[in-house]
């Protein structure tokens, strides 16, 4: 059994390190709740000896039964090939496509079923449900639109940049259907972020869409296009094609003007292509089927690069388990396409599986936070997933809402951040009308699916913890000095995967070297080894584990900031503010938010002579949206005379976040300039 007593304080693993952790390790730990025995009845994992079958003992074979759910051209020859740590390869040898194994294959039985539920904003909007066999039909036809007009082919990239709409995974299925290889950038991120994608990718061709609704707006989305291949020509790169997907088919929802000879509206070319069928490419198992850029440690977002067979085996193989999916069951995550949770858990899995996935294009709590619940009702969703910072604000907005509709989900998910206990039990109690599952699942972008939950069919929940590695992951966890803690130990270090997986990155896109450096190095303990074994995968992630073998995710342990669940570094939100020519320092601090997790402060210092003023701090600010996207919005741009630093002059964010998190700063005394500590504390009030 788990003990209740209340956590010590985490150790900070840097020393920059800040309060994530330390706000997680001091939930109490709870009581468990069995799974109801309707739920297990009809669940596709009840047996317990699947982590048997999974044991490291049975590594790398156990994973055949991943890559068994799909249909392959060619079955691979070598499950697994180590010879070139930590590159590793699987189902070498396999020819597969990933448009065939989401679309074709399920015309035989599912042809006039729901593939995707398209929900519009507008509530007068009707909602459109694309059967498999018109997304058969529209990806064929757009697949056919970028191979003959744009002359894209296997092995090219292509950026997208689309909102929440039925034609983002059509795009997404069309391109894999040629063995393009898509990278879509989430639509809320500027015009200036989507260009650092764009060229880092080198995509000739940019996808994007005139408009879409947001809260009740119908914003102009075609004036980030612009943006975007204005940018990337700064530097060096050029995009011959921007092809422009129309929010209302046949009618232009942008003011913005097409450029002649580079943008074309999508919904005009396509009858050039109707009927028109496109072979599924048969392509190698390890080719790359997307990238998908995340924030780092370092400056620039770095390119994920996913591979076709190991990624859409392991979506498939955990949506179908962890997720609980069958063919029947209608299913909405609502997390955004444009991260990682939308590729692989809107798009690749849940179709994969031949479900009907949800895409939903608004703000969950607009226009009144019944909404979702009005959605479920409607299209008789029974499988509901969705971030803690959406579950925080729907109680906020309508704590009693969920119970006016007639709606009944047998399985919950939440991802991205650790959930208060307090939320949880509101999500399983409210949401879940007492009678819904709930899997607190643990990844990352990197990871391609789900690392740690529970299996929903066989363990107990225990709410605000993930749950052990699922079937195939066998998670470690090192404390500073790469030492093994115990486990059960209940003391907080560095998680670690111990083996590779199927659905793990293949490398950063034209950056192995950061590859190996950030995810590797730390805990390699023979960088030449060519066994598995030695090379633990480093998440960058605090975590407890209890004695009931459960982990407890602490939060990042580097200079990510988790807001809303969506990954910002410190360091691009720091060079955006330093755009601004008054600047001369800044530094992001997270701060506990009731809402979003976490939110940026922003501190700077300006040039010597320069007065602060509310217009310099207004211009700081707008420069992280120009930069970044409004996401990363700081909450208040502090102007500071100095910054608090080490006497080898080092920022302390430390203490800065202390400041804005209301904590107690600690010992000062060691710092150059500990008297501007009281200074900058009586700015903030
Ligand atoms: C955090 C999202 C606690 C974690 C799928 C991780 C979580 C980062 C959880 C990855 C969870 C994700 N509990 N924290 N269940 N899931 N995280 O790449 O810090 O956008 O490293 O992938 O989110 O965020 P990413």
């Amino acid at each position: 059994m788990a003990d209740r007593k209340p956590r010590r304080q985490a150790k900070a693993s840097q020393s920059d390190d800040v309060s994530e952790a330390q706000i997680a390790v001091h939930w109490q730990e709870q009581d468990y709740i069995a799974p109801p025995k309707s739920f297990i009845a009809q669940a596709n994992l009840t047996d317990p000896r699947v982590f048997k079958r999974f044991a490291l003992d049975k590594f790398p074979e156990c994973f055949t039964e991943f890559a068994d759910l799909l249909d392959w051209y060619k079955k691979w020859n070598r499950t697994f090939d180590a010879s070139k740590p930590p590159f590793w390869r699987w189902f070498v040898g396999g020819k597969i496509n990933a448009s065939y194994n989401c679309v074709d294959r399920h015309l035989a039985k599912h042809r006039n079923k729901t593939a995707i539920h398209f929900v519009p904003e507008p509530e007068g909007e009707a909602i459109q449900h694309v059967t498999y066999q018109e997304l058969f039909v529209r990806v064929n036809e757009f697949a056919a639109l970028l191979r003959d007009f744009c002359g894209l082919k296997a092995g090219d990239r292509v950026t997208l940049h689309m909102p929440m709409v039925a034609e983002l995974p059509i795009t997404m299925l069309a391109c894999a259907r040629l063995g393009v290889v898509h990278s879509q950038v989430f639509s809320g991120f500027s015009g200036k972020a989507c260009a650092d994608r764009v060229s880092d990718s080198e995509s000739p061709v940019l996808i994007t869409m005139d408009a879409y609704y947001r809260a009740g707006k119908l914003l102009d989305h075609k004036e980030k296009a612009d943006v975007a291949v204005a940018e990337a020509a700064k530097d060096g790169h050029k995009v011959d094609k921007v092809l422009v997907w129309q929010r209302y088919p046949g009618k232009t929802s942008s003011p913005t003007q097409l450029v002649e000879g580079r943008d074309f509206i999508v919904n005009d070319l396509l009858p050039k292509y109707r009927g028109k069928r496109v072979e599924p490419e048969q392509m190698p198992a390890e080719a790359p089927l997307f990238l998908m850029y995340t924030s780092g440690t370092t400056g620039k977002p770095k390119g994920c690069q996913h591979s076709i067979g190991g990624y859409l085996a392991y979506v498939t193989w955990t949506s179908k388990h962890i997720q609980d999916i069958h063919p029947e069951d209608v299913y909405w995550c609502l997390a955004d396409i444009g991260w990682i949770t939308g590729h692989s858990y809107i798009v690749y899995g849940p179709l994969a599986l031949a479900a009907s996935s949800v895409v939903f294009e608004g703000v969950p709590t607009h226009p009144d936070a019944g909404r979702p619940w009005r959605i479920a009702e409607e299209l008789g969703v029974n499988i509901f997933h969705t971030s803690p910072t959406a579950i925080r604000a729907l109680r906020r907005d309508g704590p009693d809402e969920p119970a006016k509709y007639n709606y009944r989900f047998k399985h919950m998910t939440t991802v991205g951040e650790p959930i208060e206990p307090a939320v949880w039990k509101w999500y399983h109690k409210v949401v879940g009308k007492s009678d819904a599952v709930i899997v607190d699942t643990w990844w990352q972008t990197e990871n391609g699916g789900f690392l740690c939950s529970t299996v929903p069919g066989i363990h107990k929940m225990k709410p605000g913890s993930a749950g052990p590695g699922i079937p195939g992951i066998h998670p470690v966890i090192y404390d500073d000095e790469g030492k093994e803690l115990k486990a059960g130990s209940g003391k907080a270090g560095n998680i670690c995967i111990r083996n590779p997986w199927p659905g793990g990155f293949q490398t950063i896109w034209k950056d192995p070297t950061r590859f190996v450096r950030q995810y590797y190095s730390r805990y390699c303990k023979n960088p030449k080894s060519k066994k598995w074994q030695d090379w633990p995968y480093m998440a960058g992630d605090g975590a407890v584990q209890t004695a009931d073998g459960y982990y407890r995710i602490l939060g990042r342990i580097d200079d990510v900031i988790n807001v809303a669940g969506h990954r910002l570094g410190t360091k691009e939100i720091e060079s955006a503010a330093l755009l601004v020519s008054d600047v001369v320092e800044a530094a992001v601090v997270p701060v506990a938010d009731p809402i979003k997790g976490k939110v940026p402060d922003l501190y700077v210092a300006l040039k010597p002579g320069l007065k602060a003023s509310e217009e310099i701090a207004k211009r700081v600010s707008a420069s992280v949206v120009s930069e970044i996207g409004a996401i990363a919005r700081p909450r208040q741009v502090i102007i500071v005379p100095d910054m608090p630093k080490t006497r080898s002059g080092k920022i302390m964010r430390r203490v800065l976040a202390a400041i804005s998190n209301r904590q107690d700063p600690g010992d000062v005394s060691t710092l150059a300039n500990p008297e501007v500590v009281d200074k900058i504390r009586e700015l903030y009030k």
